[in-house]
């Protein structure tokens, strides 16, 4: 019988997994659960027999792969695949898939719930202001960017977006105003929501040049990954501008930078763009019929690598 672990270190909610384990039984195959565990060597012991892995954010580097020697496939529950090395994957004939759009809901929510909370103090009784009217720039029109276009309009802000791997018309459609570079969006819009994955040509792209073009009152909102953003440069933009301000799921390495910065930063204690209930089951879901579908019919829709 195959096995498949469910290898979470930040589980899903209780109802998603038991509905990820009815699946994954019914279909006759055995569902093996490792959460929160200690340490990455917890998680190489637990791969060793076998066959699928359903992850998140957990880390399938070289050792995880060398250990399971049975693997067959990966699937990332989630959008971003930066956690998994997709070389070594491939050099060990392991299939790597993700789960496109099944938790972007979610995260468009947690990035208008976090800048709702920035524009009005964090709650804390002061005089803020309104989303309603501002320009907001979406940096990456995908699953992601497009649901918070959708909330975004509903709070009445006006929507751009900059994204070259998508039509102009296709924003259009949504009643989004394209922008055709990535200076231009940070020029034209006080409010920018990062939805770029991390890879080589993104990582420390989000730089002083692109924040200093930025109008007044500022904020960057980064539901994407701290990988994107140059820190030093966030950091500089704090010093130099006293009018911007920084929400992100989750925090920089070097938070102790931010401290000075206090009140016009907020970041989350742990990544939690993705942590809702629908969003669980959603992505854990499609996670298990995609691990299915590839045992039973080798159906290798949303193949990664
Ligand atoms: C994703 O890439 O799907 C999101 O960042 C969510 O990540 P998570 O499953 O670790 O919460």
């Amino acid at each position: 019988m195959k096995k498949i672990l469910v290898a979470t270190d930040k589980p899903f909610a209780k109802v998603a997994s038991e509905q990820i384990r009815n699946l994954i039984t019914e279909a006759g195959f055995e569902c093996l659960f490792l959460e929160k565990y200690p340490d990455q060597q917890a998680l190489i012991q637990a791969v060793g027999e076998v066959d699928a892995i359903i992850i998140r954010s957990d880390i399938v580097d070289k050792d995880v792969l060398e250990a399971a020697k049975n693997l067959k496939i990966v699937v990332r529950a989630g959008a971003g695949y930066d956690n998994v090395d997709l070389g070594a994957a491939t050099a060990r004939n392991v299939v790597v898939m993700n789960t496109p759009g099944q938790n972007s809901n979610a995260v468009a929510e947690l990035a208008l719930g976090m800048m709702v909370y920035q524009v009005r103090n964090h709650f804390n009784g002061a005089s803020g202001t309104e989303l309603y009217g501002k320009k907001l720039g979406i940096h990456a029109y995908g699953n992601v960017g497009k649901h918070v276009a959708r909330i975004a309009k509903g709070f009445g802000m006006e929507v751009f977006a900059y994204d070259p791997f998508v039509k102009a018309e296709t924003m259009q459609a949504d009643g989004v105003i394209p922008v055709d570079s990535v200076e231009a969006l940070y020029t034209h819009c006080q409010f920018i929501s990062l939805h770029i994955p991390a890879n080589e040509k993104t990582k420390k792209s989000v730089n002083f040049d692109l924040l200093s073009r930025m109008p007044s009152n500022a904020m960057l909102v980064n539901t994407a990954r701290k990988e994107v953003i140059n820190e030093g440069d966030l950091f500089k933009a704090f010093e130099t501008r006293k009018d911007f301000s920084y929400v992100s799921d989750v925090a920089p390495d070097n938070l102790a930078a931010l401290e000075p910065f206090t009140g016009r930063y907020f970041v989350t204690p742990k990544k939690m763009g993705a942590q809702t209930a629908e969003a669980n089951i959603n992505a854990g879901i499609a996670a298990a019929k995609q691990i299915i579908a590839f045992f039973n019919d080798n159906d290798l829709t949303f193949k990664v690598n």
